[in-house]
């Protein structure tokens, strides 16, 4: 028996001011897509923004349904809408916030795993990392480069065929 050890590294920032502006940009367009949030039953609003290589930024927020299952977390909202109109121009960084005026969100909120799953496979599409931005409104923000440093193991369908 061997004893493994797999270490992850991310940035952490106790303020957005931290940031590049190109990436304190794309937080603001973040809080921006939570308007589009419909959460009247978590009261828990998500909203995700994806910077893509030519600038262009896409929004998601977390849409949900009185069919509770039938509701979309933001990140896969965001994610879907660039593989369905935007797949030709690589998704960069994708910035993640929460809001609800039922507590206060002192740490920022790790994506769940079906939208890490579809990162993945964006990644995949696109053969390229994507660096995500989690912050909550105190400012506090981890970076964190690319879905193996939340998954690292990941189901690959290499798997498959060896
Ligand atoms: N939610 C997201 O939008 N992203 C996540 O990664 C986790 C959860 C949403 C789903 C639901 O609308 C609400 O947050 C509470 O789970």
């Amino acid at each position: 028996m061997t004893d493994r050890e797999i270490k992850i590294q991310f940035k952490e920032y106790s303020s957005l001011s931290g940031l590049s502006e190109a990436y304190q940009r794309l937080c603001h367009e973040a809080v921006k897509a939570l308007k589009g949030s419909h959460s009247p039953y978590s009261k828990f609003r998500v909203g995700a923004a994806l910077l893509l290589h030519s600038g262009k930024i896409i929004h998601g927020s977390n849409q949900e349904n009185v069919a509770y299952p039938s509701g979309l977390c933001a990140e896969r909202v965001a994610l879907f809408n660039w593989g369905a109109n935007h797949a030709d121009d690589p998704i960069v960084a994708m910035a993640v916030t929460v809001h609800t005026d039922e507590f206060e969100l002192l740490q920022p909120t790790a994506s769940c795993g079906a939208c890490l799953q579809v990162m993945a496979e964006c990644e995949k599409m696109q053969d390229k990392p994507i660096e995500v931005i989690l912050f909550c409104s105190n400012g506090a923000a981890w970076v964190i480069n690319g879905v193996n440093s939340f998954l690292p193991f990941l189901f690959f369908e290499e798997r498959l065929n060896n």
